[in-house]
């Protein structure tokens, strides 16, 4: 298990394959961009411009990683958090380094409940190093189900693929 996890933090290739993102309610929040942009051939960025028109709380977060074996099928994760009281103290370890990964490309660190007005990721790219767990060669999806003022409001599926360096 040590060595496998030694191979598995030696990746080379760990970008995104697709984006989508859906508001239901987008008087409530409004999607302007939700894309990838090429880098290079090993590297990609997630970008999403939106804005968050009206006060939110969002107090359950939903998420689900599915890998893909003939379609995407549940892989081990599958959690749930308060948003809100996850932006004022990060508490879930999975959630955490999630959030770890992209939070410096953000604007999320700033902001506490009610969510209120732009809300922006820039040029985010993965980094395997940053991975905290063993993660075999693969392509996986996450799936975010976003709760505002206790209504499911908001999808963004985000797949991305790993290779191992082998
Ligand atoms: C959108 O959200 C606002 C604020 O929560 C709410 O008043 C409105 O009814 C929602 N619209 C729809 C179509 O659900
Ligand atoms: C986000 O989109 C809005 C509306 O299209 C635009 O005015 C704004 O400049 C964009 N912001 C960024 C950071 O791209
Ligand atoms: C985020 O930025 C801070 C300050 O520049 C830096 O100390 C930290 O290591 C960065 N975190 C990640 C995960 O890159
Ligand atoms: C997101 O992924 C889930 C799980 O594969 C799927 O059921 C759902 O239709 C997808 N949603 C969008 C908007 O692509």
């Amino acid at each position: 298990i040590y060595v496998n996890f030694y191979l598995f933090q030696k990746a080379v290739q760990l970008k995104f394959t697709n984006v989508v993102c859906v508001s239901f309610n987008k008087s409530l929040w409004e999607i302007h961009s939700c894309n990838i942009k090429a880098v290079n051939r090993y590297k990609n960025t997630f970008n999403l411009n939106s804005t968050m028109h009206l006060p939110i709380y969002t107090e359950r977060v939903k998420a689900q990683f599915f890998k893909r074996a003939n379609g995407y099928k549940p892989w081990l994760y599958n959690f749930q958090i308060d948003g809100c009281k996850f932006l004022s103290r990060p508490y879930n370890p999975i959630f955490l380094s999630i959030y770890k990964q992209f939070k410096n490309f953000s604007n999320f660190m700033d902001m506490r409940c009610p969510l209120l007005g732009p809300a922006i990721i820039s040029g985010f790219y993965l980094r395997s190093e940053l991975l905290q767990l063993p993660v075999p060669t693969g392509d996986y999806l996450l799936y975010i189900a976003w709760h505002f003022n206790k209504k499911l409001s908001a999808h963004t599926n985000i797949s991305f693929q790993f290779i191992e360096d082998l």
